[in-house]
């Protein structure tokens, strides 16, 4: 089969499309053929080599957490799956023709294998950091980041819960915040005031890692009260960093619901053909993403 493989820590042109065996699903997995792999930080991050000091991997490596696909093969021990369903879920070396994943669930009605390939793993986070930050219905959640992956999730999320969002996000996605319910503001000079007239902030996230936490802590008065997924800088404020994932068949299962009750919807910002996964990399690392990207197999 063809998939996407880096030999060395690198830029993206350590990316290439080459041929490889086949992986096959084991006990508790699924294989799908992949229709459409989302495209998420963490994989150029893995790419460079971010994380290879806590948590290494063997190279010639694969590419690629979230999928979206059809059902090829049933591991030994699963049940509710048969072979021709389409699922979307969370796995390894998704960049591929081929991959096998550890959790799935069944697409709902209506969503195209790109726009599912996109939800895995924004879900799982934004249900983790809604979780731990401990905001309440009826409380008041600033997001910093909130056009992105995860924040698209989270604003939806919370929108379903009750609870008020402040958003900041560039120019060109205030409007994209208004929609998905948040109040919006543009990050920048001066943020800190715009989002004061807003509201009062009872918790807050950092989704952006743009160095703003001082501030986050000063809006909700308590550093207890703001979690970050992205600054991997803190300067001793007490902030917390959420970084060990949940539970992923949770997430798929809210997705789904959200889903099919029209609450819930991460826009692809663009699909690209398999062999232009770099050109992906050098677009998501941007950072100025909304919602997701894609790579159609
Ligand atoms: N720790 C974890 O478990 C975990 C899990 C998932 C993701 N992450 C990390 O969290 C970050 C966000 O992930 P993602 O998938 O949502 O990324 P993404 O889809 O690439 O979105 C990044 C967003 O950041 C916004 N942004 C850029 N500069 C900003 C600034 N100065 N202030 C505020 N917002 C700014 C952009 O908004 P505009 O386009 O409007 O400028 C864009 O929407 C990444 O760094 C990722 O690696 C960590």
């Amino acid at each position: 089969m063809k998939m996407i493989s880096f030999a060395e820590f690198g830029g993206p042109d350590v990316l290439r499309l080459v041929d490889a065996e086949e992986p096959h699903a084991g006990p508790g997995q699924v294989r799908v053929a992949v229709r459409a792999a989302g495209v998420n930080p963490v994989d150029w991050r893995i790419r460079e080599g971010q994380f290879r000091a806590v948590r290494p991997i063997e190279l010639p490596s694969g590419v690629g957490q979230d999928a979206a696909g059809v059902v090829d093969e049933v591991g030994e021990g699963v049940e509710g799956v048969e072979v021709g369903d389409h699922v979307f879920g969370e796995g390894s070396s998704t960049y591929a023709e081929f991959a096998v994943l550890s959790a799935w669930a069944r697409m709902p009605e209506g969503l195209t294998f790109q726009e599912a390939a996109g939800y895995p793993s924004v879900m799982e986070t934004a249900l983790r950091v809604i979780r731990e930050v401990g905001v309440r219905p009826g409380e008041t959640l600033l997001v910093s980041g909130a056009s992105g992956g995860v924040g698209s999730a989270v604003l939806q999320v919370a929108r379903n819960r009750g609870i008020t969002v402040i958003g900041t996000a560039g120019a060109a996605n205030q409007d994209y915040l208004r929609d998905l319910g948040a109040l919006a503001t543009t990050y920048g000079e001066g943020w800190v005031e715009r989002v004061r007239r807003l509201g009062r902030v009872d918790a807050a996230l950092d989704l952006a890692g743009s160095g703003v936490l001082r501030e986050l802590v000063e809006l909700t008065g308590d550093p207890r009260k703001v979690v970050s997924i992205a600054d991997f800088g803190e300067p001793g404020l007490g902030v917390r960093f959420s970084g060990a994932a949940g539970s992923m068949p949770e997430a798929l299962a809210e997705a789904v619901a959200l889903i099919s009750r029209g609450k819930l919807h991460i826009p692809v910002e663009k699909a690209y053909p398999l062999a232009e996964a770099a050109a992906a990399h050098v677009d998501s690392r941007a950072g100025h993403t909304r919602g997701r990207r894609v790579l159609i197999v």
